[in-house]
């Protein structure tokens, strides 16, 4: 966001005398994690410590500020420094790059002031640097959460209009000129240790959130996305980094990163002549050169990480607390089952069989009906398929003649909640919004046109544009209060690159599209706090941290066989919790029992894309108590601690617990993938139970007239057992699932 900054931060000077000897060290504490900063006698400042809190504070005193570059001996005045700026004696990636107007590529940061503050869960520091020669400064911002030892870190980068220093009337005079921003990381941060590993998670459709990894060598890795929106398609915008070794789950130190930025996004970790690492979190500044005018400031996304020192396990369980408290729509509150039509239906539906589908949700025991895609758009431009009506949000007259209303009478006669599929940043051409208003497109005006999925994106840096797109959700709920959720879809990346609204900052459209979708959803908010919204994006091609302050869950992926959504709910569920990741039963794989499909979506927030006409008695039953089981089960799994117990990275079997904040009840799911002829099996190990507890094992969500295979079913073990010991949960059958309850007693 552009706005004024306090001019008075300019007016500091910056003899030695000025930097009072309190003010040297700056210490970002949490209860896991120490960031420490330190101002230099050349008045910049300085990474000296990231790492797990030293027993004694005034040990942080000893520490150096300057010798980690220091190979061969000599003296070197080169540190860490807290926002590295370009043109510097540092000849590495720098956070901030500026163009001063009068062309100058050099930016210098020195130490003003800082402050800090308790905030809800934690401290906020601030820390402001000022350049001496030019009208550009600096807020650093860490917001620690003592408990979850996560960290929030971001910049602002102030253009001043004014000198620190009196300068010449011509001076004075360019500094009234606006700058270009050619980078702007949220922050940075340094480590040293023998080696580094990153695991990322790269994407596609069907295929999200997939964990590789690899070491780090000397040289630049970089990770982003230029997809503009949906832009998490091909890799998601978090990594974690092995310390010293390969990340791993129970143990080691491993940095959790992640950012909140719903548009182009990028991590560059490099590691230097003398094997220090830096990772610079950013928006990408690919194609995104961004002009400030006098007196504008450009304030970066949030960087989120959590350093753990007894691996991913514990860093994904400080994230989840973290998130339903502070971060995550409604973090704290339940979440709907729901039967969504999509899969049932796709665009071929009436009131009748959307009724009949809300007595089958009904039937089932969820929440909520969903409507999906197809209600919209009517004469030639009726949403009948993609080619036609995005943009053009009146009721289907031919498919839905009673419109809404009707739709909410039935929801209500059925005794379940209505909620309803959008993706208002969107245009097909062949709609009445495009032939009104083509000027509200990104398009080329001069070439061909290139379609993803037959639609266009709105440009979202135009206010006329933002008005329509809040104005869809806020008409649909003024004329129909009855709406209690949305699915948010976005469909398309950026295509034909031009904002006619951005005119000649073409280099801006990017960063203010996100913008312009952040001042919706913040009117959304501000005028409907109620709303409840799922966002999706052709699958999971959207779901960060500053999105999910607007929603309360997202959509992971198209891909519902139970297989790959393994592996696709282990890679999210390393940043997000339960309650943010949805889930849903649909025919994907049929192979795979109704059980199992459940079993699998039960793990996360739980929804249903399959009608029950061509389902069983029994499975009816059994689906009835696992949704009746669930909703019992939302404390434990929603709220609880999770623990990813054996990996499907690992071999043919995967087990996840989920044990309550008071440890008096837990839920393990135990599923085998694949097996082999005489594999030898074994136990599952739990995590997380008081060891001194005494915990029932009961056998839940199975068939009707099943009884349970599970070895000591029905017994009463103790928590150290459970966790030494373990349950034989796993077997050799294929696609095979458990859900194991751990009651105390
Ligand atoms: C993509 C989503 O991922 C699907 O769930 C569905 O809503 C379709 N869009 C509708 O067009």
């Amino acid at each position: 966001m552009n706005t004024s900054i306090p001019l008075a931060l300019v007016a500091m000077s910056l003899s030695a005398a000025a930097i009072p000897a309190a003010a040297q060290q700056i210490v970002i504490h949490t209860s896991g994690t120490d960031l420490v900063l330190h101002v230099a006698p050349n008045h910049r400042l300085y990474q000296v410590y990231l790492g797990a809190p030293m027993a004694c504070m005034s040990d942080y005193e000893q520490l150096p500020w300057d010798v980690y570059a220091a190979s061969d001996g000599s003296v070197c005045q080169r540190g860490w420094e807290a926002y590295g700026t370009a043109g510097s004696e540092e000849f590495y990636e720098p956070a901030l790059g500026v163009i001063q107007a009068d062309g100058n590529r050099t930016t210098y940061l020195y130490y003003q002031r800082h402050e800090q503050h308790a905030i809800p869960g934690g401290t906020e520091t601030t820390v402001e640097l000022a350049d001496d020669q030019y009208p550009v400064a600096v807020t650093l911002h860490y917001v620690a959460y003592d408990k979850e030892s996560v960290i929030k870190a971001w910049s602002e980068i102030h253009h001043t209009g004014n000198l620190v220093k009196t300068g010449t009337a011509v001076q004075k005079k360019l500094a009234k000129q606006p700058i270009t921003l050619t980078r702007y990381a949220s922050a940075m941060l340094y480590f040293k240790r023998p080696n580094y590993y990153l695991t990322e998670f790269h994407s596609d459709w069907a295929k999200e959130a997939q964990m590789c990894s690899q070491e780090l060598q000397e040289g630049k890795k970089v990770l982003d996305t230029k997809l503009g929106t949906r832009q998490n398609m091909h890799m998601q915008p978090m990594f974690e980094l092995g310390l010293g070794q390969p990340v791993q789950e129970q143990q080691g130190e491993v940095l959790m990163g992640t950012l909140g930025w719903t548009g182009n996004w990028q991590f560059t970790f490099e590691v230097d002549n003398v094997h220090n690492l830096r990772v610079l979190p950013s928006i990408n500044p690919w194609a995104s050169d961004y002009e400030l005018k006098a007196g504008e400031t450009f304030r970066t996304p949030e960087f989120i990480f959590t350093l753990s020192q007894q691996g991913t396990s514990l860093g994904s369980r400080r994230l989840h607390d973290w998130a339903r408290q502070y971060q995550l729509k409604d973090g704290m509150k339940g979440r709907m089952s729901l039967l969504n039509n999509w899969e049932n239906t796709y665009f071929d539906f009436d009131q009748t069989k959307l009724a009949d589908l809300m007595k089958e949700a009904r039937t089932l025991g969820v929440d909520l009906f969903l409507l999906d895609d197809g209600w919209f758009g009517n004469g030639d431009h009726a949403r009948n398929g993609d080619h036609a009506g995005l943009g053009d949000w009146e009721v289907n007259h031919q498919k839905l003649p009673g419109g809404i209303a009707a739709l909410c009478d039935a929801a209500d006669a059925a005794g379940v909640k209505f909620g309803i599929w959008i993706e208002p940043e969107m245009v097909n051409p062949a709609s009445d919004l495009y032939e009104q208003h083509p000027d509200w497109v990104i398009e080329q005006p001069n070439r061909q046109t290139y379609y993803y999925r037959n639609q266009l994106v709105l440009d979202l840096s135009n206010p006329k544009v933002q008005d329509h797109v809040y104005g869809v959700v806020a008409n649909i709920l003024r004329e129909n209060p009855r709406v209690k959720y949305f699915k948010w879809d976005c469909n398309s990346p950026i295509t034909n690159v031009y904002s006619p609204a951005s005119g000649s900052k073409q280099g801006q459209m990017y960063i203010d599209h996100v913008r312009g979708l952040y001042r919706v959803l913040e009117r959304i908010q501000a005028d409907f706090p109620e709303a409840t919204m799922m966002l999706c994006s052709g699958g999971g091609g959207r779901g960060d941290y500053e999105a999910l302050k607007y929603f309360t869950e997202f959509w992971c992926s198209d891909d519902t066989d139970p297989i790959e959504r393994l592996y696709i709910q282990w890679g999210f569920s390393q940043f997000f919790p339960a309650k943010a990741m949805c889930a849903h039963v649909t025919d994907w794989n049929r192979q795979a029992s109704v059980k199992f499909r459940t079993d699998v979506a039960s793990m996360c927030k739980l929804g249903f894309d399959i009608g029950l006409r061509h389902l069983s008695d029994d499975e009816i039953h059994y689906l009835q108590s696992a949704i009746a089981n669930w909703h019992r089960l939302q404390p434990v799994i929603l709220d609880g601690e999770q623990y990813r117990l054996v990996s499907p990275y690992e071999g043919n079997h995967m087990a996840v617990g989920y044990v309550s904040q008071d440890r008096q009840h837990a839920v393990l799911f135990a599923y085998d993938i694949d097996t082999r002829y005489k594999e030898v099996l074994q136990n599952v190990c739990l995590v997380g139970l008081d060891p001194e507890g005494q915990y029932r094992v009961e056998e839940i969500n199975l068939m009707p007239g099943k009884e349970s295979h599970l070895q000591g079913n029905g017994g009463t073990f103790s928590g150290d057992y459970l966790m030494k010991v373990g349950l034989p949960a796993f077997t050799q059958e294929r696609m095979h699932s458990r859900v194991i309850e751990l009651t105390r007693e």
